[in-house]
């Protein structure tokens, strides 16, 4: 998205000024660890509470910021299951969800995401994909079964960039992710059990609404 248009959308969520989600944009910023950042962070507590989500699922979650999003949601008593193959991940999650009253709705798997999912039994309000971009197709195969009827499926960085938007093959770098992805945002918009768009915001955040 147009740089303008981005400071404007960031400009009007100043009022999120909680000192742990600011430590963790500041972490993000000063080791450019990919969190989704500002405009995706409360469009995820926008789409949680909007299905009355008290069980997500995130793959990919490094140090808890999109989770902290999942956990404002989820409410007391509700389960954000959190995945990540680095343990130090896991470590610094404790510490930022921990001080932000957070960690008490946070059950976090260590190892493949995509092999926690299969481990976790149950239905799921919501599952959020955010890992490698090769496993997204295995992610969405997984997860499209486990969603309750009313839930969602939320995948980021589905556009990302022209090679992610229209796959090249010619194009060495990032066509085996631009492929990937490709598939999964076709595997998606074909599956009629789901009504499903992309919202363009920074790299692409795919919706997609579980209908029968
Ligand atoms: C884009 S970052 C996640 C950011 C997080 N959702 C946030 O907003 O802060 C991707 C994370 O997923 C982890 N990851 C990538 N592929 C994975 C996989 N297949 N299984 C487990 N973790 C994975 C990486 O270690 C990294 O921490």
């Amino acid at each position: 998205m147009s740089p303008q248009v981005e400071a404007y959308m960031t400009g009007l969520l100043g009022r999120h000024d909680e000192p742990v989600l600011l430590e963790m944009e500041a972490e993000a910023r000063s080791t450019g660890f990919p969190a989704v950042g500002r405009l995706v962070g409360p469009m995820l507590e926008l789409l949680a509470r909007a299905v009355g989500a008290r069980r997500v699922f995130e793959l990919g979650s490094g140090f808890g910021y999109s989770a902290y999003w999942f956990a404002r949601a989820v409410g007391p008593g509700g389960e954000v299951h959190c995945t990540d193959g680095d343990p130090g991940n896991e470590r610094k999650a404790a510490d930022y969800l921990g001080r932000a009253g957070l960690w008490d709705r946070i059950r976090y798997h260590v190892g493949d995401a995509v092999d926690s999912l299969r481990a976790v039994p149950g239905e799921l309000d919501l599952v959020f994909c955010d890992i490698d971009k090769a496993a997204y197709p295995r992610a969405w195969e997984l997860a499209r079964d486990r969603i309750r009827v009313g839930g969602l499926y939320v995948a980021d960085n589905v556009i990302r960039s022209s090679t992610m938007w229209v796959p090249d093959p010619s194009a060495a770098r990032g066509a085996a992710e631009a492929r990937a992805v490709d598939l999964h945002n076709r595997q998606i918009a074909e599956d009629d059990r789901y009504l499903s768009v992309i919202v363009p915001t920074r790299d692409g955040v795919l919706v997609a609404l579980r209908t029968s």
